[in-house]
């Protein structure tokens, strides 16, 4: 079974944190991102921008801003590990420090995990455990609940079940579409994501079990 390993400083002495944003189509996230880092929310510098589609809408944005793109189709690998390390060496070899999936569609295998020990995250539009996988706003809407939301969450292995850092609820209305709710999602996800992933290159923080907790001053 995977298991996290104690925490690594991501951050040295104030110097921004190396970023790999992943996606996988339009990029709004990762606009959301840069906008943190562009207002001083963030202390990252985006190094590379990784698509498995070469049509992902967000690879364009990315060019725009002059920031690396790299695509890496997963057809083209034999096996997900084989993958897995070509995508571990493109982001080790550009220093990256810290990985942020941002509607990246593909499953990490165990070598990517370990490759970069609580160091790679995600978002996801609902309050997991509940309705992890794709069309997390369609299947909260299927089932009936008053209340979703966003998760960002360490990744593992096991799709969407790492240990949680951060999480906003947004209620479901009577008239609510997949449109309307993924819509409002989206707009927690732009604001918890940037918050979520300063909070970890920050650090004093550390995982208890399943659990992203403060560390008490005092043993820092
Ligand atoms: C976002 O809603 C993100 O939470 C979701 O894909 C969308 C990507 O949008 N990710 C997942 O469902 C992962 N399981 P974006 O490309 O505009 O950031």
């Amino acid at each position: 079974m995977w298991r996290p390993v104690p925490e690594m400083a991501i951050s040295v002495e104030n110097t921004p944190v190396p970023l790999a944003l992943l996606i996988s189509g339009r990029g709004s996230n990762l606009r959301a991102v840069a906008q943190a880092i562009d207002d001083g929310r963030v202390n990252g510098i985006i190094r590379v921008v990784v698509s498995n589609r070469a049509d992902a809408a967000g690879l364009e944005w990315a060019r725009a801003q002059a920031i690396e793109t790299l695509v890496l189709p997963h057809q083209d690998s034999p096996s997900r590990g084989a993958y897995d390390e070509v995508l571990v060496q493109a982001l080790k070899s550009r220093g990256v420090r810290l990985v942020c999936l941002a509607g990246f569609m593909r499953v990490l295998g165990p070598a990517f995990c370990e490759a970069f020990p609580q160091a790679v995250l995600n978002v996801h539009p609902s309050l997991l455990p509940s309705f992890p996988g794709a069309d997390a706003q369609a299947q909260a809407l299927a089932h009936g609940v008053r209340v979703s939301g966003v998760t960002v969450h360490f990744v593992t292995p096991e799709l969407d079940a790492g240990p949680i850092i951060q999480q906003s609820a947004v209620l479901v209305r009577d008239d609510d579409t997949c449109e309307t709710l993924s819509a409002r999602i989206l707009v927690e996800e732009h604001r918890v994501y940037p918050e979520a992933i300063q909070r970890i290159i920050a650090g004093g923080w550390h995982v208890d079990g399943r659990r992203v907790v403060t560390t008490p001053v005092s043993e820092t």
